[in-house]
């Protein structure tokens, strides 16, 4: 075979020996049963047995690719984070997920989709974890794991409960703006590409001087935004379950590379004190008028990863993940986020989940951090720098990356978030910013998710929506008369 290399194509065990028969099993007689020697065999079941790790807890179900991020605005003069100066090109990688469903879930489900950027700067990675949408349906991470058991699988059924969604929902108010979004056009996108992303929570950018501003993030899709109806959706699924994956792959194998332009909303400290509703809650946005945003840049999908499982799988995401110059906010989900992310992927994969190549810095990385379970980086810089301080020229600290200090202030309490939060005036302005279309879909798709849902869980959520628009609260109603005429 011309350009045959033999030495790399030669298929080998795992501890480099030549394999001379990948096809018969060692047996005693061309009949017999097969030897314990038979250590190929055995290598081969043994690792076939071991090919799967946890799936995410959330976010099961994925899709990805590596870009590249490029910085067309100038906002240097609020952060000094490297990746933000303007004209800099910085790899990255993406991925997107439905949130309820399991890894082997269909693609086109209604559901709010998962938006994870990894950027490799040159100073760290910065994780940027966000959704398609801007909000999120609960504004406590105490209350994360509750919403999320509403999604998954009901203990004894093993199905999806309606009755567990609609009960938490209208148990929760805070839900309103997320739920409306998620029963919208814009809840089941046609394609990743075909979708917005959103930072949702509130960070921080700050910048030499040590000035920090407020800032939320958002990807605005270039493709324009494609949906489909919750029938469109049964056909699609009917004949492929991974619509998201085919079309995605499929678009950058293509060349059709898909661009999102990028977006800041800046507020200063004396406009978050002046503001009516609290800045740092995920469940609110903060209106375009008030806070116009400003675009910044360019995000290119344009390779597929060659691996799914090394570069889909094993991409673990972090809100802990800022670099200099981009901080986080006092909102409590995304304090909760800072830890959970960590957390999970010590679970799912492992101790130095950091090292594997799909998330290991392309900057240098240098820790203290010790041994475990598949350490497989070398001593940096040197064996005898294991602790610290230490004089064999360990590495040390740079005080010249310390982050400004965080104004924080009141005594430390369980406050009752619900106390005197407006949950429905930005649901408002967006059910007034559908058309007379886009409301009749709203109210059908509610309706449809409604289905077997006990009565008193209904007329409770009815009042919510009432509460957001008297439209809405008829509309619904009148949508669920027309399924089932008794209610
Ligand atoms: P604007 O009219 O200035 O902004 C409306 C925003 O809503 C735009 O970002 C637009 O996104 C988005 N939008 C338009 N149609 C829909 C739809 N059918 N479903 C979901 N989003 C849609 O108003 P405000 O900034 O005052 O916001 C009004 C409401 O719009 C908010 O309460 C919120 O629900 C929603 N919204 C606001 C965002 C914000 O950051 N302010 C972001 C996204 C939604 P696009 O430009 O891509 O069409
Ligand atoms: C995935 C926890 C809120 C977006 C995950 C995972 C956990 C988690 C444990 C799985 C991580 C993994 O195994 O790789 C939480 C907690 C939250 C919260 C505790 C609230 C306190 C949010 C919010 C957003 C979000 C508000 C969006 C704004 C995502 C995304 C993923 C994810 C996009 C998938 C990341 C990927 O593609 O690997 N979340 N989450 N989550 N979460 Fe959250």
């Amino acid at each position: 075979m011309p350009g045959h290399d033999e030495r790399n194509s030669r298929l080998t065990t795992t501890a480099g020996a030549p394999v001379a028969d990948n096809q018969d099993s060692l047996t005693a007689g061309d009949r017999g049963p097969v030897l314990m020697q038979d250590w190929q065999l055995i290598e081969k079941l043994a690792h076939q047995n071991r090919e799967r790790i946890p799936e995410r807890v959330v976010h099961a179900k994925g899709w990805g690719a590596h870009g590249v991020f490029t910085v067309t605005g100038d906002i240097s003069h609020l952060t000094c984070a490297r990746v933000l100066q303007p004209g800099t090109q910085t790899p990255m990688i993406a991925r997107f997920s439905t949130v309820a469903g399991e890894m082997g879930a269909a693609d086109h489900e209604r559901d709010v989709r998962g938006f994870a950027l990894k950027f490799y700067t040159e100073e760290g990675n910065w994780d940027l974890v966000g959704n398609n949408t801007p909000v999120f349906f609960v504004r406590d991470p105490l209350k994360f794991p509750d919403f999320i058991h509403t999604q998954k699988r009901h203990p004894r059924t093993n199905l999806r409960s309606a009755r567990a969604m609609w009960d938490f929902w209208s148990l929760s108010p805070e839900s309103l703006h997320q739920v409306t979004i998620l029963f919208s056009d814009r809840g089941l996108p046609a394609s990743p590409m075909h979708m917005n992303g959103y930072g949702s929570h509130t960070y921080s950018l700050w910048n030499d001087t040590g000035d920090r501003v407020w800032v939320k993030f958002h990807f605005k899709t270039c493709q324009g935004h494609r949906h489909y109806t919750n029938a469109e959706a049964e056909t699609v699924v009917g004949k492929t379950r991974e619509g998201y994956q085919e079309a995605l792959f499929g678009a950058i194998e293509d060349g059709n590379a898909p661009r999102w332009i990028v977006q800041v909303q800046i507020m200063t400290q004396a406009q978050a004190d002046a503001l009516a509703f609290n800045p740092f809650d995920v469940t609110k946005v903060w209106p375009h008028a008030d806070f116009p945003p400003v675009e910044i840049g360019m995000l290119e999908l344009n390779r597929n990863p060659d691996n799914y499982f090394t570069e889909i799988e094993q991409l673990a995401f972090s809100p802990s993940n800022v670099v200099r110059g981009i901080g986080h906010s006092p909102d409590r989900m995304l304090q909760g986020r800072i830890f959970a992310y960590a957390d999970a992927h010590l679970y799912r994969l492992g101790t130095h989940y950091e090292a594997l190549p799909v998330n290991r810095p392309r900057c240098p990385v240098h820790h203290y951090h010790k041994d475990g379970a598949m350490r497989f980086f070398e001593n940096a810089p040197n064996s005898d720098a294991y602790y610290e301080p230490n004089s064999f020229g360990g590495p040390i600290e740079e005080r010249s990356f310390a982050e400004p200090p965080l104004r924080i202030e009141g005594p430390a309490t369980r406050f009752d978030h619900r106390a005197e939060n407006d949950d429905f005036s930005q649901p408002r302005a967006l059910f007034v910013l559908f058309d007379d279309g886009e409301k009749v879909r709203l109210f059908a798709n509610i309706a449809a998710a409604m289905s077997g849902v006990p009565d008193f869980i209904i007329e409770r959520q009815i009042e919510l929506f009432a509460q957001v628009h008297p439209d809405f609260g008829a509309g619904v109603c009148a949508a669920l008369d027309a399924v089932d005429p008794q209610f």
